[in-house]
Formats: C-alpha cells, structure tokens, sequence
C-alpha cells in the first residue's frame, strides 16, 4: 500500500552531463511507469516489496526512490532506496537534493544532512511566509550523525561546534558514526506521515524503530574531555510533540523548510549556489519570486546583532510549542520570528508555572539573564543526567547547548533595564 508513483533518474542536477551519464539521462527520461494495485494485502507485515516497475525497452534499469506511506513503511531504510550506504559511504539516489538551513535545531552536537525529493513532474508551491507547500509523495529526510573522535572507536564522538552539514552530497562513514535517519512523507490525504530508522552497527542500513530508542555515546571536546550521554531517538508520539505545532489539528507538520531558512547557499558537488535558485531551476519549485526573506544565521557573528541571532535561535529552537497554536500557547511566552510584543517574549512577563517558577519574577528580566526564568531553563541539562523536567526543550536534548546558551545570554545581558521591581 505504499502511494502509487515511482520513478527513475527524475531531477538532473544543474550539471552539464558529460559522457555515458548524459546518455543515461536523456535514455531515463522515457522511464519508469507504476504498477500499483498488487500491495493491497493490508496491514500483513508491511509492503516491503514495491510493485512491479514496468521499465521502458531501452531506459536503464536503475532502481529508483520508493514512496511508501508511514503506516506502511518497510522495515529497512534501504527499500524507500532514497540514502544508500555501502558502509563506507552514504549517499543519495539520483534526484534527491540535499539542503540546510541558516539556522537549525540544536541536538546534541549531531549534524544533521537533509534531504528533500519530489515525484516526477510534481514541484514545491513556493511561499514567502510559512511553510513551503510539498506536493504528494515528496520525502523529506533528516540523517542524525557525529564525526568520530576515534576512528576505531564509534561510541566515542566528537563534540564540533557545527551543527549541521552546509555542503556535500555524500557523509565519509569512515570518519562519522550514522545514528538516525527520520523521514516524512506528504501522504495521499494531504498530510504528513513521519518514521525513523536507526542505523546498524556496521552503517549499511537502518531499521525502523517507532518506540524510540536509547544510543549511547560519549561527546569528545576537542581537549579530550568527555562526555557520556544517551542519544534518545524519539518515539512517533515525542515526533508529534514538537511537529504537531498547531495543537488544535494535532497533525505532523513540517518545521524547517520556508523560504526565509532555506535561502542560503549550498556547497553541491557542482559548486556552491543558493538552495532556493536551485530549486527553481531544476523546476522543483513553484512560483518563486526572488528575493526571498532570510533569516540570519545563529552563529554568524559577523552577519547580524546579537539580538536577531538570538531570536533565529529561539524561532528554530522553541517556537514549534511556544507559539499561539503550539503545545505551550498558554504559557504566553510565545518565540517565533514574527512576534513583536516583547512581554510575549517574555520581557517583564511573570512565568505561569513550571518547577522553580517561584525563585523568578519574570522569564526574561532585561540586563539580567541570571535572573531570567527563560535563561535558567535553557541552562540545566547535566551530562550523564536525563533533562530535570525543568529544562528545556524538554525533548530532544539531552547536553547543554553552551554556544546557544551563551547567545541568549548576551541578548538579555544587553537588554536596556526595564521591569517594574
Ligand atoms: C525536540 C523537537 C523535535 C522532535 C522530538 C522531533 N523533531 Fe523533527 N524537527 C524539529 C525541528 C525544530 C525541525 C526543523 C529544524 C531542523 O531541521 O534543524 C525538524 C525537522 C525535521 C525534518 C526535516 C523537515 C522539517 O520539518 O524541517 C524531519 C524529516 C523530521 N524533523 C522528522 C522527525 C521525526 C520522524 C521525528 C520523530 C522520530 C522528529 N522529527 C522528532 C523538531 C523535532
Ligand atoms: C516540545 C515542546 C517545547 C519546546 C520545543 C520548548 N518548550 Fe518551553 N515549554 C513547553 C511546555 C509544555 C511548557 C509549560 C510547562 C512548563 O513550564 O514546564 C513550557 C514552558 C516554558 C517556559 C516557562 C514559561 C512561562 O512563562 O511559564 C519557558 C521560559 C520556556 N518554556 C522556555 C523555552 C525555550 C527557551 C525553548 C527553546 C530553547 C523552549 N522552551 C522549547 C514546551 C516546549
């Protein structure tokens, strides 16, 4: 049962084709047509095998990406065959466009490389605000891994200030660990169907796990400190938790890609260009009027004040709950990009609860972070140690974040005094 659409060799990259690969291409245009119909057996141990694919006399007969909804979603990453790994190498099926983000979620020192892929003929409705409009089929992947601190020994990572991948189209598996692969996908009904996949010990594939799942690694700073902590692999629920962002449909929704995130450049084997330009000339987006909004990056000091940094931290970070349809609405403190009102930043607001609310007069006391509320929830995880529940975000992390902290902490240190006493 998995949606009826597969297809070969869709998506050329903006490379100029150059011997047997450009016969290959213009040959895999005739492509690939769909049987679907057979994988109706229901729910009797998942549609592991994709229908027949009737290939044209002539195409070559490579595989290509498999869409299978959530529900129906095999139990081997390989079969969607959209990131492949030999074990020395992952990377990706022809037509699968990597992506970053100016500013993306801090997990625990992994980085992240993010995919996205459409079915052929079938492109991103462009938006300037909110989220860009995917269309049936798209898959949208999110690989969790660390660079190894040593080679040899795969529970030990290293602690890089970098958060995510800005470039590339494949990850070395000698010098980084695989953790997880999530993955979501646009689903007939209109809505967003989400897995994810942890990697096996020897890194050629990962298995489904929907309760989630405990991993433990050990962060290596770049002095040899370690830190020891359990990377938790959410379960479907905990996904729900933070991409469910308005509380009253409940549904997954995507947080990272829109306009403002993606408008950035990208660092292809091709050569460096902007993702949204990208895009849009390989006819994968819709609708784009250049320029789009840009938000700044989090950690660029040279590109932006410290006060539009840290609000980029804080949209990408917290407002999937803090927002006035997230799960957090009625704490007040609501933190996207757009929000203006300062007390609903936070400023002079007095917290509504949690532990320790009592020991603060406000989530953000201007001039002051030691005595914001918000400063001391961000600032309590302890290695070794599951989040006290008054850290936060509560999901999702497990370390503290010391460049994210420190950033919030001069953005409220320089904030003119301002609250009543
Ligand atoms: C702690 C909150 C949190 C949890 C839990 C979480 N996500 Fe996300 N996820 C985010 C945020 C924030 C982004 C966007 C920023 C980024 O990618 O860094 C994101 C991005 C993604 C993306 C890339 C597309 C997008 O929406 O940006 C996928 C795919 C994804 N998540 C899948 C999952 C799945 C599957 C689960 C559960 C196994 C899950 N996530 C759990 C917060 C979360
Ligand atoms: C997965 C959802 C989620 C995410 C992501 C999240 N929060 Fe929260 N937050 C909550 C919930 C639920 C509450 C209310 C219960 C409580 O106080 O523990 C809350 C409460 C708070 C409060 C108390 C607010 C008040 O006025 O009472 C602060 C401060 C806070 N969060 C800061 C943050 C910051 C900063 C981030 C990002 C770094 C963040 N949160 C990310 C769910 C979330």
């Amino acid at each position: 049962m998995f949606i009826c659409e597969r297809h070969g060799m869709q998506g050329k990259r903006l490379r100029k084709q150059t011997g047997g690969s450009a016969a290959a291409v213009a040959a895999g245009l005739v492509l690939a047509v769909t049987a679907c119909g057979g994988g109706g057996s229901g729910s009797g141990g998942g549609s592991e095998t994709p229908a027949t694919t009737l290939v044209s006399p002539g195409a070559p007969a490579s595989p290509s990406v498999a869409v299978f909804t959530a529900a129906t979603a095999p139990a081997r990453l390989s079969a969607w065959n959209l990131i492949l790994s030999n074990g020395q190498t992952l990377s990706l099926q022809q037509g699968v466009q990597p992506y970053s983000l100016n500013t993306a979620l801090f997990s625990d020192y992994s980085h992240k490389f993010r995919t996205l892929w459409l079915p052929k003929g079938t492109q991103i409705g462009y938006m300037a605000e909110g989220q860009l409009q995917f269309p049936v089929g798209a898959i949208i992947s999110k690989t969790f891994f660390y660079p190894k601190a040593v080679a040899s020994a795969p529970g030990l990572v290293g602690a890089a200030q970098t958060d995510q991948v800005d470039g590339g189209e494949t990850v070395d598996l000698v010098n980084n660990r695989l953790i997880e692969t999530r993955l979501m996908v646009r689903e007939p009904s209109g809505r967003w169907g989400a897995v994810t996949y942890v990697w096996d010990a020897d890194q050629k594939d990962a298995t489904l796990v929907r309760a989630g799942q405990n991993v433990s690694v050990e962060l290596v700073s770049a002095q040899g400190a370690r830190t020891p902590f359990t990377y938790a692999v959410p379960s479907d629920n905990q996904c729900l938790t933070c991409h469910a962002t308005n509380v009253s449909t409940g549904t997954f929704e995507a947080i990272g890609p829109k306009a403002n995130n993606l408008n950035r450049d990208y660092a292809y084997t091709t050569g460096s260009a902007n993702q949204l330009d990208t895009l849009a000339a390989l006819q994968l987006l819709a609708g784009y009027l250049a320029p789009a909004p840009r938000m700044v990056v989090w950690n660029d000091v040279l590109a932006a004040p410290v006060a539009a940094r840290a609000r980029a931290y804080l949209d990408v970070n917290c407002a999937s709950c803090h927002s006035a349809t997230g799960r957090s609405a009625n704490t007040g403190l609501w933190l996207e990009l757009a929000v203006t009102d300062t007390t609903r930043l936070g400023v002079c607001k007095p917290p509504v609860g949690g532990q320790r609310s009592g020991q603060f007069n406000y989530d953000i006391t201007p001039g002051n972070a030691d005595a914001s509320f918000l400063f001391y929830r961000i600032g309590n995880y302890r290695s070794g140690v599951n989040p006290p529940s008054v850290a936060m975000p509560e999901l999702g992390r497990h370390v503290l974040h010391a460049e994210g902290n420190a950033l919030v902490r001069d953005w409220i240190n320089g904030m003119a005094p301002a609250c009543p006493p």
